[in-house]
């Protein structure tokens, strides 16, 4: 298995730099093509690397890589989930190199999508075509690769709804999450579930001459921002009420636990280039980022934003705004409580408009499973130090739908570091990264097989 890897590791580079080329933006119509032929990418490779079958399946939306490799009914079955659509390059002219001409550099690979996800999926198909050549596929093995996920994984859901048996599977394997560090390993035990929405205020039925008008109406952006800013107390507690009425606390020794996971708030600080940090009063950073829900606005516009200056009072104003949310919040119902209390704020002389956009269910899962202990003995093996377990602060929503629909668990066997930049300019993904969780996953196969029996 390792001479396969080792003779390979050239081969494996290039075909994923290959698929880094594909810009597969999701949110974007403009790239609907290319996020089609990353799918074709996907489908031919999973078929070339050994397995029995191989289907484009359309949704309403982006298609959906299926394929499977099964070697016998009575042994356990492996889903490997990945997505092969990227979040969009923007701002271009932060990158150093363009996001979607790939470059290795300081054995790093930069480029959109590099640890998100298509350098993390694409090491599955690799494992997978290394346990075929090798004859060491202990199990079956099932893919489903997906292009929606940074747009909300709708069209996942009504597929996986639909497909029930077709998707059977022991346990859902995901590589789409960090590693505390290179010497550090660590498995993520939990996500952040999301509600998603935009805001919309409106004052006079037109803009207004701000000298004219101004102080005599509501000027929507000056309204909008007050309201935004009451969403917090002085402490960054979340005002709305009832908000954390369903939060599910940690227990003391948990909390202690979580105290002891690896952290450099020093190393933190200077990779983000902030003085200090900043968040709820009583709550760790690690806690913060992870166990903890959040409020933010991930984007704000209206009025004149072009050179110079123009005197106006704007019609309308408008926000992007994010809650992530822990065990066992939920994403309709902070949605709903979210937009009551967004209305019952708006002062007299605006109207307000609340938006959903997508959300996601929260998800914790067991360290004593056969899954997370196959995985950590994986990893261990890999890396030569056991695996930490952590609280991931991002969102997959299926993974949460997948226990309701499928009834099976997730590993989130992930490999990225939370420094390579996903989501930002100048993404990137190791090349130490890329292999060992090549690596590492027939190991997991191994492992799962032995213990599953
Ligand atoms: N891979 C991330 C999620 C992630 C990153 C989880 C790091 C844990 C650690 C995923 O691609 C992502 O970005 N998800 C979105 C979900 C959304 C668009 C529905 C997110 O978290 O914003
Ligand atoms: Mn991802
Ligand atoms: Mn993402």
């Amino acid at each position: 298995m390792q001479g396969y890897i080792e003779q390979n590791k050239e081969k494996f580079l290039n075909e994923l730099l290959d698929l880094l080329r594909i810009p597969s933006v999701s949110a974007d119509s403009k790239f609907k093509g290319d996020v089609r032929k990353a799918a074709e990418f996907v489908a031919e490779k999973i078929q070339v690397a050994g397995a029995d079958l191989v289907e484009i399946c359309e949704t309403a939306g982006h298609p959906i890589v299926f394929g499977q490799k099964i070697i016998d009914e009575t042994l356990p079955t492996v889903l490997v989930y990945g997505h092969y659509d990227v979040q969009p390059a923007d701002p271009y002219e932060l990158w150093n190199s363009p996001p979607f001409e790939p470059v290795v550099k300081d054995g790093k690979i930069y480029a959109r999508g590099a640890c998100d996800d298509k350098g993390q999926f694409y090491m599955h198909i690799k494992a997978f075509e290394a346990m075929m050549a090798t004859n060491a596929l202990p199990c079956n093995v099932k893919f489903m690769i997906e292009g929606e996920e940074e747009i909300g994984s709708d069209n996942l859901g009504i597929f996986v709804a639909a497909n029930k048996d077709r998707l059977k599977a022991d346990v859902i394997l995901i590589s789409d999450t960090a590693i505390i560090a290179n010497d550090t390993p660590s498995i993520d035990v939990g996500l952040r579930g999301l509600s998603y929405l935009e805001v919309e205020v409106t004052g006079a039925n037109r803009d207004l001459h701000s000298g004219v008008y101004g102080g005599a109406v509501a000027n929507p952006i000056n309204v909008l921002s007050k309201m935004i800013a009451s969403l917090h107390d002085e402490n960054n507690h979340i005002t709305i009420p009832t908000f954390y009425d369903d939060v599910l606390d940690l227990t003391a020794e948990e909390r202690a636990a979580m105290a002891q996971t690896p952290f450099n708030l020093d190393a933190y600080k200077e990779d983000l280039a902030i003085d200090e940090v900043y968040g709820e009063t009583g709550y760790s950073t690690i806690e913060r980022a992870s166990i903890r829900p959040t409020l933010d606005v991930n984007g704000i516009w209206g009025g004149y934003i072009g050179e110079g200056a123009k005197t106006v009072l704007p019609s309308k104003a408008y926000a992007k705004i994010s809650m992530r949310l822990v065990p066992n919040q939920q994403s309709d119902k902070i949605t709903a409580l979210f937009t009551k209390h967004f209305e019952s704020i708006a002062p007299a002389g605006v109207q307000v408009k609340v938006r959903p956009h997508h959300g996601g269910e929260p998800y914790v899962t067991p360290t004593n499973s056969i899954e997370y202990l196959a995985a950590e003995k994986a990893m261990e093996e890999a890396f030569g130090k056991k695996p930490v377990p952590t609280r991931g602060g991002g969102s997959i929503p299926i993974v949460a739908l997948f226990e309701k629909e499928l009834q099976v668990k997730t590993v989130l066997m992930g490999f990225g570091l939370d420094s390579d930049a996903i989501h930002s300019p100048n993404e990137h993904y190791g090349l130490f990264n890329f292999y060992k969780g090549i690596e590492t996953i027939p190991l997991f196969f191994k492992y799962y097989a032995e213990m599953a029996q």
